[in-house]
């Protein structure tokens, strides 16, 4: 783990969720292909993820592809999936020995049946660790989500598991594909775009938001560590009156 260069403890976020934008601008900005910005943009999850520990984040959520991301060219589809599979390739001996327990979110259905499978062996390999929870959001849309949540929550009503009477704002999360995580207390976009794009809509009602104009392939663990102590700062009321 690297050094993180505080002195005085953070209070900062358990959960942290990114929406890891700007690889295409940062490689046009070089003159290169939009695919050398997502592989750029890859290499720094590595460091952001071995940087939670030392900042108490315990949850980190990255969104990696979207269910509208499919309207982009098939070349740079092609080139992403392909970027999934030797990503988790490559990083799943790493993960597991580090203590990162990995999921993903997202439907399945539409990915190539290597990948998915490549997703299940990396899920497996580490689902006994608990130091970091690292869950990657792969064609995952937040009304997708809700969508394919109702439809679950519908059937079990249709089959008498539940009662209509019973369905409450704590009913939902529990049929989302986040149903085992917290909700994100921070979540940052790079890119200077101030939208969320689809990303954790049910669970972000209360998130603190913070939009950079950092490109991904840029942000550091600094960038995180400073977002952190800010978040750190803040005073959540949730809609009561400050403390
Ligand atoms: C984010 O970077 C990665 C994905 C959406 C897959 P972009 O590819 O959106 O980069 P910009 O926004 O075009 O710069
Ligand atoms: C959001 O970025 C999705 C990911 C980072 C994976 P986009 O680049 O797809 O979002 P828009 O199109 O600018 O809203
Ligand atoms: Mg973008």
């Amino acid at each position: 783990m690297p050094d993180t260069p505080h002195t005085a403890p953070i209070d900062g976020p358990h959960h942290v969720a990114i929406i890891m934008d700007g690889n295409g601008r940062w490689a046009q900005a070089r003159g290169r292909p939009r695919l050398f910005g997502h592989q750029a943009g890859a290499r720094r999850v590595r460091d952001v993820v071995e940087a939670c520990p030392g900042l108490g984040i315990k949850y980190l959520t990255v969104f990696a592809f979207s269910t509208e991301n499919w309207k982009r060219t098939q070349a740079e589809v092609a080139g992403l999936m392909s970027l999934f599979k030797r990503y988790i390739i490559k990083e799943t001996k790493t993960l597991a020995q580090n203590g990162i327990r990995v999921r993903f979110i997202g439907d399945r259905l539409r990915l190539d049946s290597k990948l998915v499978d490549l997703m299940d062996t990396l899920e497996e390999a580490t689902k006994g660790n608990d130091l970091v929870h690292l869950t990657i959001a792969l064609n995952y849309g937040g009304r997708d989500e809700v969508a394919r949540a109702t439809k679950r929550l519908a059937l079990d009503v249709a089959e008498g598991r539940l009662r209509p009477e019973d369905v409450d704002e704590e009913t939902l999360p529990k049929y989302l594909d986040t149903h085992v995580l917290p909700d994100p207390d921070l979540v940052i976009r790079t890119s200077g775009e101030a939208r969320i794009s689809n990303f954790l809509l049910w669970q972000s009602a209360y998130s603190e938001y913070e939009f950079i104009d950092t490109l991904w392939p840029d942000f550091t663990a600094e960038e995180l560590e400073r977002l952190c102590r800010s978040y750190g700062a803040r005073d959540r009321r949730f809609g009561a009156i400050p403390a």
